[in-house]
């Protein structure tokens, strides 16, 4: 088993389950003719999100790391009219390329693209009292996550759902000695979420297009 049948596997998928959409399918192309890193969510995930964001009934979505939009335009498609997302992006030019495929999508009304480093943005937010999120995703730098993990926290309400992207690191999670400080911030997220009784969670590992890798799911008690 390899990169290449899992990526195979995940474009089979595509074909079969996930609907074609040229706003999506838009958004990727703009974000990669700009120089964008390839990282966005894969498309199952995407629509992963989407059902989950649905099936949970949100209507306040707070997202970390915006890079050209994609995750957020499968998020918008989850909201009803009178939804909100503030997706948080440090990157000037990602932020820039974000809005433009967000209003090509036609969601240019419900997501405020906040620019800015998540950890300066997310005191803002919380004095604006937009909240409570229903729905947050953590995606942005990774040896963050901890604080972004208590960030979504604060700003959640009793049923919100927290999801931290990219959590096993082609395995490199288990290794407590490890350098890479990345993987040190998926452990200390594991060791808060261990120790912190007002949630409940679970992570899943997957594979695809994206290689090896995971998500953690957190509910709010
Ligand atoms: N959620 C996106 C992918 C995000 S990639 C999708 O699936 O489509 C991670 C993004 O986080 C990058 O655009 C990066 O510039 C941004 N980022 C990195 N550090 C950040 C920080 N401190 N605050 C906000 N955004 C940050
Ligand atoms: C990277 C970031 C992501 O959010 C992701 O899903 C994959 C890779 C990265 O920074 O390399
Ligand atoms: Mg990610």
């Amino acid at each position: 088993m390899n990169l290449e049948q899992w990526a195979a596997v995940d474009s089979y998928l595509n074909e079969r389950l996930v609907q074609p959409d040229e706003s999506l399918e838009q958004a990727l192309a703009r974000s990669a003719e700009a120089g964008l890193p390839p990282i966005s969510v894969s498309p199952t995930q995407g629509k992963f999100l989407m059902m989950l964001a649905r099936l949970q009934g949100a209507r306040r979505i707070l997202e970390i790391g915006t890079l050209g939009g994609y995750s957020t335009i499968w998020f918008a498609k989850a909201l009803p009219a009178d939804g909100r997302i503030i997706t948080i992006e440090s990157e000037p030019k990602h932020a820039e390329v974000a809005r433009e495929n967000i209003v090509a999508a036609g969601f240019g009304e419900i997501v405020d693209v906040r620019l800015g480093r998540a950890l300066d943005v997310l005191p803002d937010i919380a004095a604006e009292n937009v909240g409570p999120f229903d729905f947050s995703f953590i995606d942005a730098d990774k040896p963050n996550i901890p604080q972004y993990f208590e960030w979504a926290l604060r700003l959640s309400r009793s049923g919100s759902i927290i999801i931290v992207d990219n959590v096993i690191r082609e395995g490199a999670v288990i290794d407590a000695e490890s350098e890479d400080t990345s993987v040190q911030g998926v452990r200390r997220l594991n060791d808060l979420i261990a120790a912190e009784p007002r949630v409940t969670a679970t992570t899943i590992q997957t594979v695809g297009s994206k290689g090896y890798d995971g998500f953690t799911i957190a509910v709010v008690k």
